[in-house]
């Protein structure tokens, strides 16, 4: 009988000490308690410590650019880290260049919260709001391309820089059960504040795009964060050279409508490039706005036209009538907007050509 009660009083005496050393690694391995974030050496945040600061400054609603919603792709949610973060990971210094990671600079949604952290962002970031918009419009104007129209009814007027983005919210619907956000560029033009026009393109299985393709709908509500981006018109007096194809339509449409409304007298031309004519959109704009511009031309060029069909532009890649206009870059600037493939190539063109890397803007998606 003593053996028995013995036994049991050993079995709960090792039960009880592997449940206090349990309740110990829970609190010193994963509570991290509150963590003091410092930014930018003025604000000061309290937060729950464990998460990424990506999402803790998101819960305190101060939004950095974020294009891949935090799965540590897409490189933007870049941050200065003074003091703190831990050590980099190596799928930052995949996307981090090694200079700027010696400078401190961290990718916000890898980095997470276990101590006191001081991090440095650019002051404009204070300003990025959250929105609150009604779907106004939704049309196909391609088989693979939306445009939208999203009134604003909260969180005010958007005030934003001709080329740049905000962050669509796609909630979690039935072919997704995770809330993501991703980055579209605005293509209305700055004046008109309360409302804001996207382009929006299907990519097959995307979760934002599936969302905004077959289940967004007239009337709906939707949320959106920004502005952010540093493509945007810069204003001078050289000759403007722009190049998209597909919805890197959207921030270069954005900028010629801020020129015709603000009256900008500049010599400007547009190479369009797409497949096929199913993939043109938006021509009675751009000849609106031929007519209406100081010096404007718009070239599209189709790459996927045969001899037999009925097409009097230009046949081919658009980087043949990009170069053959390209005589000379003496006081020129380009603004290109496309995939990150033909992002590259006209890059390196333009540079071969003698134009000054400084003066090419891009935003590669
Ligand atoms: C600054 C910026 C501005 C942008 N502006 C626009 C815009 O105006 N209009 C627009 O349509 N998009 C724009 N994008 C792209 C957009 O943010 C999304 O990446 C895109 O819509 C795909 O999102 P998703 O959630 O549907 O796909 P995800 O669920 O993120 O991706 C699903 C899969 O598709 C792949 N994938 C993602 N994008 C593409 C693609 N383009 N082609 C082929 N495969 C892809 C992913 O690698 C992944 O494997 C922009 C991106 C950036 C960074
Ligand atoms: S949000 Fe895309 S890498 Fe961090």
């Amino acid at each position: 009988m003593n053996g028995i009660v013995n036994t049991v009083a050993v079995m709960s005496g090792i039960t009880g000490f592997l449940a206090f050393i349990l309740t110990l690694a829970r609190r010193t391995v994963g509570d991290y308690g509150m963590v003091e974030i410092t930014i930018n050496d003025k604000k000061k945040l309290e937060v729950r410590g464990g998460d990424s600061l990506l999402s803790a400054l998101s819960s305190e609603k101060i939004f950095i650019p974020s294009a891949c919603g935090g799965k540590g792709t897409c490189g933007y949610c870049k941050v200065k880290v003074l003091q703190g973060g831990g050590a980099v990971l190596p799928m930052e210094e995949g996307l981090v260049p090694a200079d700027e990671i010696d400078e401190g600079v961290r990718l916000a949604c890898q980095v997470k919260l276990k101590e006191p952290i001081k991090i440095e962002i650019p002051d404009e970031l204070f300003n990025v709001r959250e929105y609150s918009a009604v779907v106004r419009k939704i049309e196909d104007i391609t088989p693979k391309i939306k445009h939208l129209v999203l009134d604003i009814v909260e969180g005010g007027e958007i005030d934003f820089k001709p080329g740049q983005y905000v962050q669509l919210v796609a909630p979690p619907y039935a072919e997704s059960d995770e809330s993501v956000q991703r980055a579209y560029s605005i293509a209305s033009c700055p004046d008109d504040k309360g409302f804001i026009e996207l382009i929006i393109g299907y990519v097959e299985g995307g979760i934002c795009t599936t969302y905004v393709h077959k289940y967004l709908k007239e009337g709906d509500h939707v949320n959106f964060n920004g502005p952010f981006g540093n493509f945007f018109y810069k204003d001078n007096d050289r000759e403007m050279i722009m190049v998209a194809a597909g919805t890197g339509m959207a921030p270069i449409l954005s900028i010629l409508r801020t020129m015709k409304s603000s009256g900008i007298k500049r010599r400007c031309s547009f190479f369009f490039g797409a497949k096929t004519r199913d993939d043109l959109f938006f021509l009675d704009k751009m000849q609106n706005l031929e007519e209406s511009l100081f010096d404007f031309e718009f070239v599209p060029a189709l790459s996927r036209i045969g001899p037999e069909d009925d097409w009097e532009g230009v046949r081919g890649r658009v980087t043949e009538p990009l170069m053959k206009h390209m005589d000379n870059v003496e006081n020129k600037e380009a603004y290109l907007c496309g995939s990150p493939v033909m992002i590259d190539a006209i890059v390196k063109l333009l540079i071969e050509k003698g134009m000054d890397e400084k003066l090419i803007y891009y935003d590669k998606f």
